[in-house]
């Protein structure tokens, strides 16, 4: 279930991507896509909707939660706010071939939480999160991980 639902967030975020941001403002100069959209008139970032579904997503009982999160994030609030996933994103910055699934409890409850690296895919990644004022980090390079998608689906009451 984690799978796919990383499958999800990860397709939502490459296809707006791919079909809005790759053809107005990557190859067309119709419309850039910038992070102060609102106020500028632009079209928000591929990251920025990721975490507008994530938003979207949660719902009251919390049982599910989706996130893109990083050990060196450009918004503070993309932090990681838990021991295993913090100690997630380390692995999947290790090895991003593997997922990393690991149990957690959070106020006695019992979550699934899984990790999956999202890599620097492209030289705009790294342009763009080196350069950025707010980067917990300016040393990435194409290939390296800048962080994870995460999923925790709530199992159930502790005890
Ligand atoms: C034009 C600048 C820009 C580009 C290009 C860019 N990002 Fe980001 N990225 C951001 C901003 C700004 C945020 C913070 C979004 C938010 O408010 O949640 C962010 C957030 C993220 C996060 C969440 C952690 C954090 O830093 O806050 C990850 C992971 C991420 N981006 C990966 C990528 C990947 C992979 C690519 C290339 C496919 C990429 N980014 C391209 C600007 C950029």
């Amino acid at each position: 279930m984690t799978d796919s639902l990383h499958q999800l967030l990860r397709a939502s975020r490459d296809a707006y991507a791919k079909n809005v941001v790759t053809p107005l403002s990557v190859r067309r100069n119709v419309i850039a896509a910038t992070e102060n959209w609102e106020e500028a008139h632009t079209l928000p970032l591929p990251a920025q909707m990721a975490r507008y579904v994530s938003e979207g997503f949660e719902t009251d009982d919390a049982s599910v939660e989706l996130g893109l999160k990083s050990l060196w994030p450009i918004n503070a609030n993309n932090q990681p706010r838990s021991a295993v996933v913090r100690e997630g994103l380390k692995a999947v910055a290790e090895n991003p071939a593997e997922a990393f699934y690991q149990v957690e409890v959070l106020n006695g409850r019992r979550y699934y939480t899984a990790v999956y690296a999202d890599v620097a895919g492209d030289i705009s990644c790294v342009l763009c999160h080196n350069g950025h004022p707010d980067s917990a980090r300016d040393n990435f390079r194409g290939g390296d991980v800048l962080g994870g998608f995460v999923v925790r689906v709530a199992l159930g009451e502790e005890g």
